[in-house]
């Protein structure tokens, strides 16, 4: 199985549901740029304070601030990893390049999660995070089209794109990924 990966799709497509499967299944080091932000929320830090505010209007953190910590996680790690929630913009996927190739671990697949609008704002507003109510859930789904989408035909010419419908139940989502990766 491919064991460097990245996971892309919509806020609510099941990046992280479906990153801690398969990373437990196949003992991979599972990085959320997202839960690595909120955990410096938590703790109250400077980086914290200053993500906390981004955050909660869902637009992105500065890349510098998100690559330092990518570059922190994944240095000497030999296991597999898998990438959730980054990179989110073309600026990102170019500066991991030269980080991946040092550590000569290049990146085997990007598995896209395709999930249906109206069904990932039902589950976040289910879910109900502080950035989960309607109008930060659009606002990062225009940011998700007009900064994060782009990265799709970018992996996708590099011949690394794997698609799968994330509409099904948890199970079925997490059974097509293994598929497509096996
Ligand atoms: P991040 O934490 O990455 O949030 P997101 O991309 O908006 O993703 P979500 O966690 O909302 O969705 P998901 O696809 O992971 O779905 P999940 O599995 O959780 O980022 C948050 C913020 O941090 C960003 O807005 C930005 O400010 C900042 N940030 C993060 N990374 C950054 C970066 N690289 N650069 C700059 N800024 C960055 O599932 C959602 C819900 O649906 C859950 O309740 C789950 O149980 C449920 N669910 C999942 N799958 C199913 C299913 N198949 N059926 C039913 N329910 C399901």
């Amino acid at each position: 199985m491919n064991k460097r990966l990245i996971f892309l799709g919509p806020p609510g497509a099941g990046k992280g549901t479906q990153s801690s499967i398969l990373s437990q299944r196949n003992d991979l080091l599972h990085l959320s740029t997202g839960d690595l932000l909120r955990a410096e929320v938590s703790a109250g830090t400077d980086l914290g304070k200053k993500a906390g505010l981004i955050m909660d209007k869902g637009e992105l953190v500065s890349d510098s601030i998100v690559l330092s910590i990518v570059q922190k996680k994944l240095s000497g790690k030999s296991q597999g990893w898998l990438l959730d929630g980054f990179p989110r913009n073309l600026t990102q996927a170019q500066s991991l390049e030269p980080l991946l190739e040092e550590i000569n671990q290049p990146i085997q697949a990007v598995v896209l999660i395709e999930t249906n609008d109206d069904v990932l704002i039902q589950r976040l507003l289910e879910r109900g995070r502080t950035d989960d109510n309607e109008e930060v859930i659009r606002n990062r789904l225009q940011i998700y089209r007009a900064q994060t989408a782009p990265l799709i035909n970018y992996y996708d010419s590099k011949g690394l794109l794997k698609s799968v419908k994330g509409n099904d139940e948890i199970n079925i989502v997490a059974n097509l990924i293994q598929e497509a990766l096996n």
